[in-house]
């Protein structure tokens, strides 16, 4: 069992200690749930945003968005290649919205991509906070996973990092409505946030650990000029230190979780080049390709030098069996790499 001063500690280990910290968070990964690597294919349907989180480039307030929303038949499309490509799964992932309109765009998209599929493509939602009733028509349309980060498990970090209307207690209370309704449910943490401790992160971890989540997809926070938060740049780990502290906290998420899905994320590779791999070698069986229509990338801005958005490359089906290879896993294809529960 690890106490909340043993994480921290690991979290702190740097050099050939952090090392071995990620060799042995590897073989854990390697014994408990092996070498495979399973495909998300990432869709971001649309950068429209009800929300305005201090730290997000598509937030509400930030008018230089050149806001759009993918037509179905592009959705579709990007479906279908996904599927072909043996991608096993999508990820469909959007700015917030909770009026009827966008719900049931997404309740009759989940629908079409399932009938599209054969029900072959694994369907994971990444659409924010939602009343039970919506959770539950988009889980009876056919999702089965769905993405929700909890960004911080601290509530005062979170009143620092939102407006005053975005409630922690409700972004927790939506992983329990998940849960009840019976999806996978996935969370995670921005690492390397202004006002935050290493200890907060160990904090975080112990969180993901008892709120008993299949997935986990964490990254390091990274500076947008159009956000609020870009006034405390100054405060924020440098960029190595941040990258070294997120390796460290996949490691212990691995150990903490042995059998769980962690994601490589793209806020991984974009801080370093072998962010990725670096982050699948350590702990992650996840990777999430993004096959947004290109001409729509640049305008998912999260956050500055975002990846895969004017280079097509980076994240087609061949460079991303190169970074798995180059992290010593397997790629899988047709399958939907469900979490062990
Ligand atoms: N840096 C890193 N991650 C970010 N996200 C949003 N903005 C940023 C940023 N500036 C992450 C949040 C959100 C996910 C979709 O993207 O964790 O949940």
């Amino acid at each position: 069992m690890y106490t909340l001063q043993d994480i921290a500690e690991l979290l702190s280990l740097r050099g050939e200690e952090a090392q071995a910290l990620r060799r042995k968070a590897h073989q854990t990964k390697l014994r408990e749930i092996g070498d495979k690597v399973y495909l998300r294919g990432l869709i971001e349907l649309s950068n429209r945003c009800a929300k305005d989180c201090f730290y997000c480039g598509i937030r509400r307030s930030n008018s230089c968005v050149n806001r759009y929303t993918l037509t179905p038949g592009e959705v579709l499309q990007a479906a279908d290649f996904a599927h072909k490509a043996g991608f096993g799964s999508i990820v469909l992932q959007s700015g917030e919205r909770q009026d009827e309109a966008f719900v049931s765009l997404v309740e009759q998209l989940v629908r079409d991509i399932m009938k599209q599929s054969g029900g072959e493509l694994g369907i994971t939602l990444s659409l924010g906070e939602q009343s039970e009733e919506t959770y539950r028509r988009w889980y009876d349309a056919g999702a089965i996973r769905y993405l929700l980060r909890i960004e911080t498990s601290n509530p005062a970090l979170y009143a620092r990092l939102h407006p005053a209307d975005h409630r922690f207690e409700e972004r927790a209370d939506c992983l329990n409505r998940l849960r009840r309704i019976g999806y996978y449910v996935g969370s995670g943490i921005m690492i390397g946030l202004p006002f935050q401790s290493t200890e907060q992160v160990a904090r975080d971890l112990l969180f993901l650990r008892d709120s008993g989540v299949d997935m986990v997809g964490m990254g390091p926070y990274l500076e947008h000029e159009q956000t609020p938060l870009w006034e405390y740049r100054h405060l924020i780990p440098q960029k190595e230190e941040r990258y070294e502290l997120n390796l460290n906290a996949l490691a212990v998420l691995r150990l903490l979780m042995p059998k769980i899905n962690i994601a490589a994320t793209t806020a991984m590779g974009t801080l370093k080049s072998k962010g990725r791999q670096e982050a699948l070698y350590t702990a992650a069986n996840v990777i999430m390709p993004n096959i947004t229509p290109m001409e729509h990338r640049k305008d998912y801005f999260l956050y500055q030098n975002k990846i895969c958005i004017n280079d097509a490359v980076q994240d087609s089906l061949d460079n991303i069996s190169q970074v798995i290879q180059e992290a010593g896993g397997k790629i899988s294809l047709f399958e939907q790499g469900n979490p062990l529960r």
